[in-house]
């Protein structure tokens, strides 16, 4: 039976989500690859659990995870089931709707529909009795805004989630989100955008907007899908997410148009005493809007990893300068040619 390590708040951070009353860990871990039924159930244990025991309380899910497509949730419940029940009050657990999940017109987007019978689908996938946190997971184009919004609404007040976030909105509509929250009272607390030194479009568009009504941005593909990493500096291992053929997102093309950069950044990182990834994980949270990074591993020993970048999150104007010149000089990622 899994004990947690009684250490486990010793060395995390916790940051409060924007003005609520909720903090959640500065390292989230997300189960977007490697916990679905195509991977084994025993590492998927054994990276929860070293999350955990280093204090990541915050755990991202989604109606799709897996492959198969709801696998990671159905897994993630059977763990909760049989190791983590006890700690499910120490825990943040975060579950979003948007993105295709079953056929025919409602199983995808975000109608009123389309949100309320997936977070049910999660819930009994998961055997929890509420979600933390419940994204839309995008913004529909078809739907009224205050359509989805309404949705997430009823979400709070059946009992199905204590707080709402929206993830893949940009400024815009995230501005036009949070004035009908406001108006409607829902707890709508959090921003899930894609960031990392590769892609910084929340700097210039969503990043003010949270800051300006006081919300908070969990980032998601912090180290890039691995590419921020010392992952592929030495060439492109078979067990990596970029050979995977279940993952269809990060291919050796992108590993060959980030080398360089790859590795003038390890050398930055080096000069600090970090690993790349410690290095990148830190670079993020250096933004004031991101009360959290997430993190996806592959192993045990990469959350270990990543933990420490806690160790060192102060930067010198010179090292943010070496950065951005590095960064600069990065030539446009191509992410059409996947695999
Ligand atoms: N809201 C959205 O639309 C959305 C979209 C994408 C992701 N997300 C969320 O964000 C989470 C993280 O995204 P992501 O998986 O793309 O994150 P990521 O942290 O950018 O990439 C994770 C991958 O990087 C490699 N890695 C991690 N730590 C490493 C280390 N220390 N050394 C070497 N390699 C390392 C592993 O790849 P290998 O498998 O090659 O070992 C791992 O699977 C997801 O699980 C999900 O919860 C949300």
């Amino acid at each position: 039976m899994y004990q947690a390590d009684r250490t486990r708040y010793d060395q995390m951070v916790y940051n409060r989500v924007g003005q609520s009353g909720l903090k959640i860990s500065a390292i989230g871990l997300g189960l977007w690859n490697n916990f679905g039924s195509v991977d084994p159930l025993e590492n998927q244990k054994a990276i929860i659990h070293q999350a955990f025991d280093l204090g990541i309380t915050y755990f991202d899910l989604a109606n799709n995870y897996g492959p198969e497509p709801g696998s990671a949730e159905t897994n993630f419940g059977q763990i909760m089931a049989t190791d983590m029940r006890p700690y499910r009050d120490e825990m943040v657990i975060a579950s979003k709707a948007g993105y295709v999940m079953w056929p025919g017109p409602y199983g995808n987007w975000g109608s009123r529909k389309s949100i309320i019978a997936s977070a049910d689908q999660s819930l009994k996938r998961t055997g929890l009795d509420y979600f933390d946190i419940f994204y839309s997971h995008r913004p529909d184009p078809e739907t009224p805004l205050a359509e989805t919004a309404q949705a997430l609404d009823q979400l709070v007040r059946d009992g199905k989630t204590l707080y709402v976030g929206l993830s893949n909105y940009n400024g815009e509509q995230t501005a036009a989100m949070t004035a009908i929250f406001d108006e409607l009272k829902t707890p709508y607390i959090i921003h899930q955008p894609r960031y990392n030194m590769f892609n910084r479009q929340a700097e210039g568009d969503l990043f003010p907007v949270l800051e300006k009504t006081h919300k908070a941005a969990v980032g998601f593909s912090s180290l890039s899908q691995g590419l921020l990493t010392d992952k592929y500096l030495h060439g492109i291992a078979a067990d990596s997410r970029a050979t995977k053929q279940t993952i269809p997102f990060l291919g050796t093309s992108q590993v060959e148009q980030t080398l360089t950069t790859v590795q003038r950044l390890n050398e930055v990182a080096q000069q600090r005493g970090q690993s790349l990834a410690q290095m990148a994980l830190a670079w993020n949270l250096r933004q004031p809007a991101l009360a959290s990074v997430l993190i996806g591993a592959s192993r045990p020993q990469q959350v270990i990893n990543n933990v420490a970048a806690l160790d060192n999150l102060d930067f010198s104007a010179d090292e943010l300068a070496t950065i951005e010149q590095i960064l600069a000089e990065q030539p446009v990622i191509d992410w059409s040619r996947e695999k």
